[in-house]
């Protein structure tokens, strides 16, 4: 798909991932809505990004919410073709600990955030898009997704982050082949340490400890990294239904 024609979809879109993300793609001359909560900076990244992008207020466990975001955009450029799934939260608890047993309704909160937003976007965004004219090789549109090593090597406290990020991984391949019929591609991307929010508060010593623990390069990943192969995805319509590592050969130990 040429990104000119794109209009994205990007949760999460506020920060980190999302953020470089939603810039790139204005950059490059897509149209694009940045989905956040309320609470968050999305209205400034659309402002930063300009004409080309605005700002949806949306917690993507809602399907109210996404639905607002899907009509603001079409109103303005048309059906979203791009879904960038980018929201998500992470949390650290082990299955029992002195406090007792693991939360249960933390641990179903990420489960519904990081899995439960995801689909709920591509639903929604799949229903529409499948009553659009199909473009060259009969595609509609591309679904990203955002798992994490923690998919594959998940640590010590990481249970729900993982169990959630597993299912991101293995609804790839199903959503591909549900979606193949009507030309939506489905792609996971894998991040391993990168810097975002999230890890750039953490003390400078602990992010060059964190930077040691990846074979090459030996350093976090940059949030456009991220960015360039969600780009990348969306150009190379060969790429369907896999889930692509970032990392650096990194494998996560135990702790
Ligand atoms: N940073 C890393 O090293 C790393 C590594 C692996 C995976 N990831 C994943 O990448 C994604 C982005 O992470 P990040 O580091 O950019 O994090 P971040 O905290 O900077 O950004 C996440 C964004 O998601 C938004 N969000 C949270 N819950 C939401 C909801 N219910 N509805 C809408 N928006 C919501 C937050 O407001 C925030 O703006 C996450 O899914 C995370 O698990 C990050």
């Amino acid at each position: 798909m040429n990104i000119s024609s794109v209009v994205a979809l990007v949760t999460g879109g506020a920060s980190g991932l999302g953020r470089a993300t939603a810039l790139r793609l204005g950059k490059l001359g897509a149209r694009v809505v940045v989905c956040d909560l309320p609470s968050s900076a999305g209205a400034t990244v659309a402002a930063e990004i300009g004409g080309n992008a605005i700002f949806s207020p949306c917690d993507v466990t809602s399907e109210a919410d996404v639905t607002a975001a899907l009509d603001a955009a079409q109103a303005k450029w048309g059906v979203v073709n791009v879904v960038v799934n980018c929201a998500g939260i992470a949390i650290a608890q082990r299955t029992i600990s002195k406090k007792g047993p693991h939360d249960l309704g933390l641990f179903m909160k990420v489960l519904t955030v990081n899995v439960g937003g995801s689909f709920n976007t591509m639903r929604l965004a799949a229903a529409r898009l499948s009553e659009t004219e199909a473009g060259a090789d009969g595609e509609r549109g591309v679904f990203i997704n955002t798992a994490s090593v923690a998919a594959f090597e998940g640590q010590i406290g990481q249970a729900a982050y993982a169990a959630s990020k597993g299912a991101i991984r293995a609804l790839t391949l199903p959503v591909a082949r549900d979606l193949s019929n009507i030309g939506i591609r489905v792609c996971t991307i894998a991040p391993g340490l990168f810097k975002t929010p999230m890890l750039a508060s953490l003390p400078e010593q602990v992010q060059t400890v964190l930077a040691q623990t990846v074979p090459f390069p030996q350093r976090l990943g940059d949030p456009d990294e991220y960015a360039r192969l969600a780009v990348q995805i969306i150009e190379n319509v060969m790429l369907n239904g896999e889930t692509i590592r970032l990392d650096g050969a990194l494998r996560m130990a135990p702790k």
